[in-house]
């Protein structure tokens, strides 16, 4: 059976009333028969009925044996950190997503946790940076925005020798298209605000993990500290994943055909898209995913922030807005936005360059997106011809 039908026959029908879509559990407490004496539930931080459903789904999704579901992904990466002690050492990629970047550096800095920043694009760079502190390994793959491509499982290899946990952010693939468990991650966490929610209409984050026992200290610390995702939200993420392989087919065979488009643009300097085979981890992408994505990245020959700034605010269809992953096609200028919290040196030095622009190719259909760019970039150099005004060149 196909992982999409699979996917679909394992969102239950409610055993009490037969209803198709999972009921949504308003509530925050259930009575209890006796002290201790109840249902399986008790207080709705603890537990919920809905996300119970939505945590189980994710959990088969992924391959894992436990799902935790969040306020957000910023929540779920925050719970992964606390696994950790003072004194404990973090090797994470290079290019890592903004928001994690802030939360290592301006949080957990002060509590002990020091991180090394690596390009794990080669496996060999995560092994030299291992000392025996060393206790997590955090990779994207692909990473945000530069769609660099990590090797899962050699670095997988590696955290087992070195006793080491390995969580990857697969927000960007999601599990249609790559399992990272299977390949001998212990932790994936998500943004569910991306691909699984898919409709940009919710802010979730969600946890698996390979071990049950693992998946415990998680459940403790979120009942500890408190970020769970609410009942109607579940629900929402729930209705999203129902058509999650649907629209990442659709999202990557856009993509494939944009970044294509920008490959050959003559105001394009370079395109970051696992999907082409130009990009130096295609065959590594190949080997571990099934398709390569919704998101391309591309660069302009005149890098520079005001050029990215011109484009980014002239295209009809594409909104610009921080987020991925929904329907409608977005697109972003990292270095004013999503990275804006990464000192310039560091961010440069991760390929994120000035003029580094994000898309989010969406559900429309290709050839009016493809004409989206096509007229932006023709607007623009009409703009210079007509000017030519250096503040406006692309
Ligand atoms: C790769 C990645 N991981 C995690 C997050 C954080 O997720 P959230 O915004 O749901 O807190 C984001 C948000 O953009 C992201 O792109």
């Amino acid at each position: 059976m196909s992982n999409a039908t699979q996917l679909i026959h394992s969102i239950p029908v409610d055993p009490l009333t037969g209803a198709i879509s999972v009921p949504i559990y308003q509530t925050s407490t259930f009575v209890q028969e006796a002290p201790g004496v109840n249902k399986g539930y008790d207080y709705a931080r603890t537990g919920n009925p809905t996300r119970a459903a939505l945590e189980s789904i994710v959990a088969k999704l992924e391959n894992g044996s436990t799902g935790i579901a969040f306020g957000s992904g910023l929540a779920a990466i925050d719970a992964i950190v606390k696994l950790l002690e003072s004194g404990d050492e973090i090797v994470a990629v290079d290019d890592i997503y903004g928001g994690a970047f802030r939360l290592f550096t301006q949080v957990y800095k002060k509590f002990g946790i020091t991180v090394h920043y690596v390009d794990a694009t080669d496996a060999a760079n995560v092994f030299n940076a291992i000392t025996p502190k060393t206790k997590l390994i955090w990779i994207e793959t692909p990473t945000n925005p530069t769609l660099k491509i990590a090797d899962i499982e050699a670095i997988a290899k590696i955290a087992k020798a070195n006793r080491c946990l390995l969580c990857v952010d697969n927000t960007f693939a999601s599990p249609a298209l790559q399992q990272p468990l299977t390949l001998g991650a212990d932790i994936v966490v998500h943004s569910g605000t991306k691909y699984l929610g898919g409709h940009s209409d919710l802010v979730a984050g969600l946890v698996i993990t390979k071990d049950a026992e693992l998946g415990a200290k998680v459940k403790f610390l979120q009942n500890a500290c408190g970020a769970i995702l609410g009942p109607f939200d579940s629900w929402l993420l729930i209705r999203g994943i129902e058509t999650l392989h649907l629209r990442i087919r659709q999202h990557g065979a856009s993509a494939q055909a944009v970044a294509e488009y920008l490959e050959k643009h003559p105001a394009v300097d370079k395109v970051f898209y696992p999907g082409l085979p130009s990009h130096p981890n295609h065959d590594i992408a190949k080997k571990q995913s099934k398709g390569f994505g919704g998101i391309v990245s591309f660069t302009l020959k005149n890098d520079t922030e005001q050029a990215a700034t011109a484009f980014v605010t002239s295209t009809e269809l594409f909104h610009l807005a921080e987020s991925l992953g929904g329907i409608k096609s977005l697109l972003c200028h990292p270095a004013q936005m999503t990275h804006k919290t990464i000192p310039v040196a560091q961010r440069r030095a991760a390929g994120v360059s000035d003029s580094l622009i994000r898309l989010s190719v969406g559900l429309e259909e290709t050839e009016d997106i493809i004409a989206d760019l096509e007229k932006t970039f023709a607007k623009l150099q009409s703009a210079q011809h007509n000017t030519k005004k250096e503040t406006i060149t692309i």
